[in-house]
C-alpha cells in the first residue's frame, strides 16, 4: 500500500516537475531566445554548459534573470514573477545538463594557431596580455556559442559586437590617421592607432573623417584557415572562460 502511494506521488511529483519545466521553456521563448536561441547558438551567452560563469549556483542564476548583467547587453527580466524567474532558471539548468562540455577540435592547436598563423593577440587581449584593437577574449567560451565565434572569424562585418568603430582622418596637413574610435565630440575625436597610440583629433584639423560603421576592422578569415584549423580554433575559443 504505501509502495503504490510512493509510486503514484513520484509520478504526480515528476509529471509535476516536467509541467515546470515546459512553463519554463514557454517562459525562455519569450523572454530570453531572441538573444540566446535554442542556447547554443543565439548571438548572446552560450547558455548549454553545465559551468555559467555568472551563474554558478542556482541563486546567482535568479539573480542575473532578475536584474541582468549590469554593464552588458543581458538586460534585467521584464515583467516576470519571482515564481516564472524561478521556472525559466530551472530550464536554463536543464540545458546546461545535456551540454557538451567539449567541443570538437583541438584546443592547443588552436591555440597556436591564434598565436602564429592567425595573428589573433596582435588585437585581442587573453587573460591580460595581447593587443587592444578589439575586445577582449578572456571570457569569449562563456559569452557565445560555436557557430558564433565561427561568424565572427569568417565573416567579421556580419556580426559585429559595438564600440569598435574604425575611423579613417585625413588633416589639413595630409596627413592620416586611423585608429579605433574610443570617444568623440562636436569638436574632438579620439582614436587608438594600430601601435596602441592614443591620439586626439580637433575636427577643425581634420578635412575628411570617414567611420566603418557597417565594417568591421578585423580581417576576414575564411580563405586563411583549412576547414580542421578552423575547428581547432574555435575549439580554442570555445574554451576560454575566464580565469579558471
Ligand atoms: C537582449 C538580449 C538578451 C536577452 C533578451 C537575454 N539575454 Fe541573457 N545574456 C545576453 C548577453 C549579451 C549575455 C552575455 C553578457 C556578458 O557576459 O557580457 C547574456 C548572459 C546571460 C547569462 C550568463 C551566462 C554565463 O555564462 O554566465 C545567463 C545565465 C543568461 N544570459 C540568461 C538569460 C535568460 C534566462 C534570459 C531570459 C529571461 C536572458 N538571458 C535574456 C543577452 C540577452
Ligand atoms: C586588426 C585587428 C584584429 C585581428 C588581427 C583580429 N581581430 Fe577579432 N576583432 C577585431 C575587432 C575590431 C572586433 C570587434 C568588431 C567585430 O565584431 O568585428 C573583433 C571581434 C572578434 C570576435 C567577436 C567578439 C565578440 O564579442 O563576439 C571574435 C571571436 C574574434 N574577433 C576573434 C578573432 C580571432 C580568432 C582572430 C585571429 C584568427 C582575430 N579575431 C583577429 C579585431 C581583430
Amino acid at each position: 500500500m504505501r509502495l503504490t502511494i510512493l509510486g503514484l506521488w513520484f509520478a504526480v511529483a515528476l509529471s509535476a516537475q516536467d509541467q515546470a519545466s515546459s512553463e519554463g521553456q514557454k517562459l525562455y521563448q519569450f523572454h530570453c531566445a531572441f538573444c540566446h536561441g535554442k542556447g547554443d547558438d543565439g548571438m548572446a551567452a552560450n547558455l548549454v554548459t553545465p559551468n555559467l560563469v555568472h551563474a554558478p549556483t542556482d541563486s546567482s542564476l535568479v539573480n542575473i534573470i532578475r536584474n541582468g548583467i549590469p554593464g552588458s547587453d543581458m538586460p534585467p527580466a521584464l515583467g516576470m514573477s519571482d515564481a516564472e524567474m524561478l521556472q525559466v532558471a530551472g530550464y536554463v539548468r536543464t540545458l546546461g545538463r545535456t551540454a557538451p562540455t567539449s567541443i570538437a577540435g583541438n584546443a592547443s592547436k588552436g591555440k597556436a594557431l591564434y598565436m602564429g598563423k592567425g595573428g589573433c593577440a596582435g588585437c585581442h587581449m587573453v587573460q591580460g596580455s595581447g593587443g587592444r584593437m578589439g575586445p577582449d577574449l578572456t571570457q569569449i567560451g562563456a559569452m557565445r556559442s560555436p557557430s558564433n565565434l565561427r561568424t565572427s572569424i569568417v565573416d567579421p562585418s556580419a556580426s559585429m559586437v559595438g564600440g569598435w568603430t574604425m575611423v579613417h582622418v585625413t588633416l589639413k596637413s595630409g596627413t592620416k590617421v586611423h585608429g579605433i574610435r574610443l570617444n568623440e565630440d562636436n569638436f574632438y575625436i579620439s582614436l587608438r592607432d594600430g601601435k596602441g597610440k592614443m591620439q586626439t583629433v580637433a575636427k577643425a584639423d581634420a578635412t575628411k573623417i570617414d567611420r566603418d560603421i557597417t565594417k568591421s576592422s578585423m580581417p576576414n578569415y575564411e580563405k586563411v584557415f583549412t576547414s580542421d584549423e578552423m575547428t581547432d580554433l574555435i575549439a580554442y575559443l570555445f574554451s576560454l572562460r575566464g580565469a579558471m
